[in-house]
This record gives C-alpha cells, structure tokens and sequence, in this order.
C-alpha cells in the first residue's frame, strides 16, 4: 500500500531528513520516491501494518502538512474514468470534501473539485457533499498532468505548531526555537516512546515538550533557576507529565542513568547569555561533558551558530558526525543543526 506525503518547502533537505530519521526509528519498511518537491511517494507498504504506519506519521512528522492514502494515480485524461470506477464506498462514509493541490501543474483546481466531486457524488449511495466539516477527506494532488488521488484518513493537527509558538506559551524568553524545528531535531535523534531525552541548555523547554509529546520521558536542565521553573510551566501547559528538570550548569552535570538521546541548542551569547563562557568554551566543555552520560548508541543533536567551527570541536572528543544542514533564520544568524554519534 501506498501513502502520499505533502511536506513543507521551508527548507530544501530538513522534511525529508526527518522523515528518513522516522522511517528507520520506527522500523518502517518502504520505497520513498520523491515526485517533487514537497510530494513524497512511500510504496510497498505492509498492509497489515498500514494503519499503524500511517497513524505514526501523522503524530510525529513536523516539516510534513499532510499524510494521505494513495488510492489510484491517474493522467488528466482519464481522470473521470478513474474517479468512475473506484469503489468510493470504501472510503466515504455519510459526506466528503474533494480538494484539489497543484504542483507545477495548470489543471483548473475548482472545476476539478467540482467534476471529481460530482462524480463520486452520483457514483456512491447514501453520501453527500459537506465542505466545512467533512466526515470524509479527499485529496487530489497534481503535479503537472498526473493526479494521485487520495484518501485523508487521519489528519496532522496543522494548528498545533502554529498554537504552540514560543510567544504563546505561558513562560517565554527570546531566544527559543520553532517548535517544528524542535520536532524535527527530536525526530532526527531517532527518539522512541519511552526512551529518555536530556536537553541540558532546556531554557523555556521547548524541546522537552516535542519529546514528552511523541511519548518520550524529558529531563531538562538549566543554569539558569527561572528557565527551570519555566520549562516546568511550559510542559505542565503542553500535558507533558512524564518530566524532570532541574538547574544544573552543562560543566558539572553528571546524570544517574545514561540518556538514550540528547536534543539541544546551546546558548549563542546573541540572545541566551553563555553565562561569561565564550560560545567557543561552552559547546567544548558541553561535548566533553555530555559523553559520559549517553547510552553507546545514543545520537546528539545539536544546533549551533554557522560561526563556530563544530569539526575541530568534535575531533577532540569522542563523537562522530553523521548529518548537518544549514537553516538561515535572518541576516546575522545560520543555523547549524548537527546530528552527532559516539565513537564505540
Ligand atoms: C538557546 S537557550 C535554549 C533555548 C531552548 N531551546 C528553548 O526553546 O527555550 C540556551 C540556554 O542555556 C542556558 N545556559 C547557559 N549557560 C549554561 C550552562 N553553563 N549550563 C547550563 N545551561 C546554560 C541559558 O540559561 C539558556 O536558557
């Protein structure tokens, strides 16, 4: 079986680096295939565990807008032969919407929907069409003269990155990330249900909370006793529950457990005070500190300013680098995100 992915075009390698990171955490077995950018094809999927696959995506994937079941793929041509000879009872249950999304493609979206729509409409007993709410979702995805048609069974809660944004989070301070980017970098450690992820520069917690929230047990530390308390407030607001955080400064900390993953983006001395440590000094102490607390399989990701030399860094110490992409958040600020593992 087969899904088809909208993912955001907001950055060139990140949603699809996610989504690899997802796939193999998750221990989902298919074929990407790439359409263009912003479609991605995930073939040969196990049936039996299809709905299990598909809900985990959904829950998970921070750079993708939409995950939907591919029904047919179709030329422009044969579009209403196609939409005539599906078994539309299989996936409209009392009324549907049909949307239409062009990529690089000059079908008339309206009259699509239209057409589409009134075919399955006097195809298919006992439905009928609701625009505002939906019981059944079609999606129609042109690129150029192909239409994939499909069916949104489970939907991404779209509002969610757009509602949890630093500033509308009860404790705020600038200087947090996007909780989408904080998604993907949580995504791109390989972080399970159930496994423990430490941010020790928690600040706000914005990082905590995407973890807690894909099942992961969070442990928070900062230097700084006010971001303590309000990372507390933060996932106490997002329902995370399954939390600890205390202050601790990175040089000194020492955890009881070894952590099966570390999340963080440590100060840049630009808006988060590097607490009279140069940039350089603080990321040199945090790796040589951090080692001795990950598990032997254990991934840091990590951001960082595009002004800092991680390589030299990291041939210091006992890590290895394993993916890097640039994110240009404005004009004095490039964001680095590394996706780093321990020498065994
Ligand atoms: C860039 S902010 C983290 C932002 C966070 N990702 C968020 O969403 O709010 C860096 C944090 O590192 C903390 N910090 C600075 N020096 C530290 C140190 N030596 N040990 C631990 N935390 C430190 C600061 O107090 C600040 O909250």
């Amino acid at each position: 079986m087969e899904l088809l992915l909208i993912q955001s075009q907001e950055h060139d390698k990140l949603p699809l680096a996610e989504l690899r990171a997802v796939l193999e955490v998750e221990e989902i077995e298919t074929d990407i295939k790439v359409v263009c950018p912003g479609i991605v094809l995930l073939n040969s999927l196990a049936e039996d565990k299809f709905d299990e696959y598909y809900q985990i995506l959904v829950r998970r994937l921070g750079y993708t807008h939409e995950v939907h079941q591919l029904i047919s793929t179709v030329e422009y041509e044969s579009l209403e032969d196609e939409v005539v000879s599906i078994d539309w009872s299989e996936f409209i249950k009392e009324n549907f919407a049909v949307r239409v999304k062009r990529f690089d493609s000059a079908i008339d979206t309206v009259a699509t929907e239209r057409r589409v729509g009134h075919l399955i409409l006097t195809n298919t007993d006992g439905i009928s069409v609701n625009l505002t709410e939906p019981k059944s979702f079609i999606r129609a995805v042109a690129h150029q003269n192909t239409v994939y048609l499909c069916y949104g069974k489970y939907q991404l809660n779209k509002k969610y990155f757009e509602i949890m944004k630093p500033h509308k989070r009860p404790f705020f301070h600038p200087g947090c990330m996007s909780p989408k980017l904080a998604r993907c970098m949580v995504n791109l450690a390989r972080v399970k249900e159930e496994d423990f992820v430490l941010d020790p520069f928690c600040g706000t917690g914005g990082i905590l909370i995407e973890a807690g929230l894909i099942g992961a047990k969070v442990i928070g530390s900062d230097i700084d006793w006010r971001m303590k308390r309000g990372a507390a407030t933060n996932l106490d607001y997002a329902g995370v529950t399954d939390y600890r955080t205390c202050v601790v400064d990175v040089r000194e900390l020492k955890m009881y457990e070894e952590v099966d993953a570390v999340v963080t983006d440590p100060p840049y001395g630009i808006s988060t005070t590097t607490c009279g440590e140069g940039t350089d000094g603080i990321f040199k102490e945090f790796l040589s500190s951090i080692e001795h607390s990950m598990k032997k399989d254990a991934l840091l990701v990590m951001a960082s300013p595009d002004s800092l030399d991680i390589d030299s860094l990291l041939d210091d110490v006992g890590f290895v680098l394993l993916e890097r992409y640039s994110i240009k958040m404005h004009k004095s600020l490039t964001r680095i995100i590394s996706v780093i593992a321990k020498i065994h």
